[in-house]
């Protein structure tokens, strides 16, 4: 499953248009993140998505991806991932929506994902949403030169065993990112530490966390793409791209680069948008 020779790593200039199309997700998802309310469908967000990107001059990568219909995953509630926007499907106070958003700007691609509250949520999902959130970031904070893929997995699991009794979805996960969305290694978001490919600066890895209320077990709807949880408890799933840099990990997604979250010893040094 590990194959070092599989990981496509980074050159500084390819970094850098990395970084664009990081930043143009992180800007698109500002829009439908904004427009979350009650009443608003998942297809009127899905619009907002695909405008801001096409007019960013980056195309949606997830549009066509094995056939999937749309600019963002927007998954609702019970939902996991990959819910497929629609008109028909109109968010209602006290929901919790996931939203996933990619695009390629230059043939480089960014990843990068959201859980939002519709209106006033039950405390216990807001707090589920930020665990998930507080696990993406332990787990990029976990990426350093010299240490191992599953160092990120670990802290990510570690993450979110502290912040309560969650399941924590094992049939998805993160991936490396950089021509393709999906490339190799994939990123178990559970494990021992100390295990996989060295990661080594140039690697770039999209860490995305999906945890539930009660059991972590999945299943796919008809549709052939919406991921549910088997018992209906909700779901939460955060998502960022960052670059293992000679001085730590950068955030693409993050419009800060990840330094309010990783704080300055890691990124102090990184290049200046
Ligand atoms: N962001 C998702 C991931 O990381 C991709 C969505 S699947 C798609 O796996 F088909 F919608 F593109
Ligand atoms: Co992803």
């Amino acid at each position: 499953m590990f194959r070092q020779q599989e990981i496509q790593l980074k050159s500084t200039d390819q970094i850098a248009l990395m970084r664009e199309a990081g930043l143009l997700v992180a800007r698109t998802l500002e829009r439908p993140r904004d427009a979350v309310a009650p009443g608003v469908s998942t297809g009127d967000l899905d619009a907002l998505a695909e405008e801001t990107i096409r007019d960013g001059g980056g195309v949606p990568s997830f549009l066509g991806y094995h056939g999937y219909p749309a600019t963002i995953c927007a998954s609702v509630n019970e939902q996991v991932v990959h819910g497929i926007p629609s008109r028909a499907q109109v968010l209602a106070g006290g929901d919790l929506v996931s939203l996933d958003c990619g695009a390629i700007v230059g043939g480089w691609h960014g990843d990068a994902a959201i859980t939002v509250p519709v209106g006033a949520v039950d405390p216990a999902y807001g707090r589920m949403a930020e665990v998930c959130e507080d696990a993406m970031w332990a787990g990029i904070a976990a990426a350093h030169a010299g240490g191992r893929l599953t160092d990120i997995s670990h802290a990510v699991e570690r993450a979110v065993r502290a912040g309560g009794r969650y399941g924590i979805v094992r049939h998805y996960g993160g991936h490396g990112i950089g021509t393709e969305m999906h490339q190799d290694p994939h990123v178990l978001n559970y494990g021992r530490p100390g295990r996989g490919p060295r990661l080594i600066p140039g690697i770039a890895l999209a860490i995305e966390p999906m945890i539930t209320m009660r059991s972590p077990d999945t299943v796919e709807l008809d549709d052939g793409w919406t991921v549910v949880t088997r018992d209906g408890s909700w779901a939460a799933h955060t998502e960022h791209t960052f670059v293992l840099t000679d001085d730590g990990p950068w955030v693409l997604t993050a419009l800060d680069g990840g330094l309010g979250r990783l704080g300055d010893a890691v990124t102090a040094r990184q290049p200046r948008d």
